[in-house]
């Protein structure tokens, strides 16, 4: 009897092994070590907020029940990204406290462009980090992680930074683009901007070359979203001529730019996947997943896709979220709604929370990218 117990137990674990390999998916996950992300604010997860000023209440107050470096009132894209991969939500780079890269770092930063713009810019909330300087943090990061890891390599401290042998496993993650379009539109004429696009698009495939020679292999990267369906685009149009507007009250011609974007990024991304024949390179369609969620937001039991939940907008007054000031002599707030879970926009800018999830839910398993690859198995060519 004595062995007799261990040898069911195997036969048992052999038919569990046999089935669960018959059922499951044909390809196991990619178990990612690590996560680097770049990107703006759709991905920012306390950059900004460390680097300047903190983005104060209600921001964060849905989730983490206090500001958390994210423009939205909880989770963000690359949030439900780490929870899907089993990883810890990732730190900031720029970020200095509480800080925990064992499992990847962040990049991104709220306002940044895929190319770098002129100093005069920054004061409409473009950040100084754009895609180049946060490859070169990623360079300095990189390095200084692994030089300090050899220091400090037994002792608890080792524990919060990377494995030198996991930046080849780790998946590469970027949301970038959005605002090279909004400064385009406020600095160019739609045909500059047109002209501009391919040079753009170039410095968002050098950065995945780039990557590429550091040892990344694995890159997932969401295209641009429908500009001209943020609130904001309607707050300081009073009578929009007939046919500004699309026929979910988006301006047609942001869209259309955006759409434009899109085409020539996926057309980079499959010559970049020719140049690049070991990296697996995903295009993600973001912009697909918002319009559609704007698009049938009713049925899908959200509000006025143009309605936002935080801040104060009415008669071209405009107190933004979190902020405070003073409308015919009487002090308003830029409070939150009541029930942020039913916006789709969070302040006029930023996704909520639940678009956020909504979105990440359309565009994880597959059927939104170009190779129709589960996020799971993005380390996979197809
Ligand atoms: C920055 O300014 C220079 C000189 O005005 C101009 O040639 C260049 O195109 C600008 N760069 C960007 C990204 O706008
Ligand atoms: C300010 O005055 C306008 C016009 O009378 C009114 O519509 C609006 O509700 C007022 N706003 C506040 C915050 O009192
Ligand atoms: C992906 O998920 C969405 C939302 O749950 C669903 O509508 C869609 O059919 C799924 N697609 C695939 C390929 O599993």
């Amino acid at each position: 009897m004595g062995f007799w117990r261990p040898a069911v137990a195997t036969w048992f674990l052999m038919v569990w092994w046999f089935l669960s390999i018959a059922v499951s998916d044909p390809l196991p996950p990619c178990e990612f070590p690590a996560i680097y992300n770049f990107g703006d604010s759709n991905s920012d997860t306390g950059g900004i907020s460390a680097a300047f000023e903190p983005i104060s209440a209600p921001y964060g107050e849905g989730f983490f029940h206090k500001p958390a470096g994210r423009d939205s009132d909880g989770r963000l894209i690359i949030d439900f990204i780490a929870e899907r991969l089993k990883l810890p939500y990732l730190s900031a780079y720029l970020n200095s406290i509480g800080t925990n890269y064992r499992h990847g770092a962040n990049f991104a930063t709220g306002g940044s462009t895929i190319r770098r713009q002129n100093e005069t810019i920054f004061e409409y909330g473009i950040s100084p980090f754009a895609l180049d300087m946060q490859i070169k943090q990623f360079d300095q990061f990189k390095a200084r992680t692994a030089d300090l890891y050899n220091q400090v390599r037994s002792t608890p401290e080792a524990e919060k930074l990377p494995r030198a042998e996991e930046f080849s496993k780790a998946l590469y993650t970027f949301d970038i683009g959005q605002n090279d379009l909004s400064v385009g539109f406020r600095k160019m004429s739609f045909d500059q901007l047109r002209a501009a696009m391919p040079d753009i698009i170039n410095q968002l495939a050098s950065a995945v070359k780039h990557l590429h020679e550091q040892g990344g292999r694995a890159f997932w990267i969401h295209n641009t979203g429908p500009i001209g369906c943020l609130p904001v685009n309607l707050f300081y149009v009073s009578n929009p001529a007939p046919g500004y507007l699309d026929e979910h009250g988006c301006v047609k011609a942001q869209n259309e730019m955006a759409v434009e974007f899109n085409g020539k990024l996926k057309e980079r991304v499959i010559k970049l996947r020719a140049e690049l024949p070991e990296a697996a390179i995903t295009y993600v369609d973001v912009y697909s997943a918002k319009q559609g969620l704007i698009s049938n937001a009713k049925n899908l039991g959200f509000a006025d896709p143009l309605k936002v939940c935080c801040g104060y907008h009415v008669n071209f007054d405009h107190i933004w979220c979190g902020n405070k000031g003073k409308v015919n002599n009487t002090v308003v707030y830029g409070a939150s709604c009541k029930d942020p879970s039913v916006f789709i926009s969070w302040d006029g800018v930023h996704y909520s929370q639940a678009a956020n999830q909504w979105v990440a839910d359309h565009t994880q398993n597959g059927s939104l990218t170009d190779p129709a690859i589960p996020l799971i198995q993005a380390c996979r060519k197809k």
